[in-house]
């Protein structure tokens, strides 16, 4: 941790900030493609993990996300799951850009329960009932998921920070893309936007051995349990949670979103 503290931002790193399995995946394929102008070859260069390293990362015998970030020539792309209030200060000190991207929590817990068993740095997450208590109480990888969206929800006034939505992606591709380069302060040729789109696909990245995880060593992520790149769809909740665990869930929600004008779409 404290390594991670005392991180030093440079004024040209982007942030990547995300609570799990919301889409960081995604916006960090699409900010890649946008970072090299359209360029397949170029992104195809190496994993994701490695393209975009993990800055609170550190597994045995894999060099740590600081390690990694250190060696990256600028400007570089920054992945982060750390809730708003421990993100280095460094970031905010040299005045970098952050770009949030929130989930609605139904989809979000059904993906984490299918991450757990693959991932295997996580516990055994038990039945999928006990893995919703296990949410809902933010007894999960990085907290709970209310205070995270909410946390950095509360900072979105800055300019420098732009808070985007799994859904809308899902939606309209399109116009997000056009929503980052504007915020970036970016303009590409049409057919490169038409590139990214097609690129960062779910199709696409699922058969993209250097988008899908599928070069991790197993002993960190099994796919056979479980593939990264699952289903990619919003709604996917409707499949898994039964009526009561859906009211359960609902009254919880209410509880821990009232005040916020935070809304997400739930499919
Ligand atoms: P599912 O498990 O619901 O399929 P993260 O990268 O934050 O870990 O998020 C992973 C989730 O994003 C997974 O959700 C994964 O399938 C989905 N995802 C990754 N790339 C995607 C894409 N191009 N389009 C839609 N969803 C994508």
């Amino acid at each position: 941790w404290p390594q991670v503290e005392a991180f030093q931002a440079r004024p040209d790193d982007l942030v990547i900030a995300t609570y799990p399995k919301s889409g960081t995946t995604w916006l960090s394929e699409i900010l890649d493609m946008i970072y090299h102008d359209g360029d397949v070859e170029k992104c195809r260069r190496d994993a994701i993990f490695n393209r975009v390293p993990f800055l609170e990362m550190k597994a045995p015998e894999l060099p740590s996300g600081v390690e990694q970030l250190e060696k990256t020539p600028s400007p570089r792309l920054v992945k982060t799951h750390l809730p708003v209030h421990l993100l280095p200060t460094s970031f905010q000190d040299k005045n970098c850009k952050v770009i949030y991207m929130a989930r609605n929590p139904k989809d979000v817990v059904i993906s984490y329960y299918y991450f757990y068993q693959m991932a295997k740095m996580h516990p055994d997450p038990g039945t999928l009932a006990e893995f919703l208590e296990t949410f809902m109480a933010g007894k999960v990888a990085y907290g709970s998921w209310y205070d995270h969206v909410r946390g950095w929800w509360e900072k979105k006034q800055e300019k420098q920070l732009l808070y985007l939505f799994y859904e809308d992606m899902k939606k309209d591709p399109r116009r997000e893309v056009q929503n980052i380069l504007q915020f970036l302060g970016k303009d590409v040729a049409e057919g490169t936007v038409e590139r990214i789109l097609h690129h960062t696909s779910f199709q696409e990245m699922k058969k993209n051995p250097a988008a899908n995880y599928e070069t991790m060593p197993t002993a960190l992520m099994d796919h056979s349990l479980s593939p990264f790149l699952r289903k990619g769809i919003s709604g996917d909740w409707k499949n898994h949670f039964t009526v009561a665990q859906n009211e359960r869930f609902d009254q919880h929600y209410q509880e821990h979103m009232a005040g916020s004008d935070l809304c997400f779409q739930m499919e």
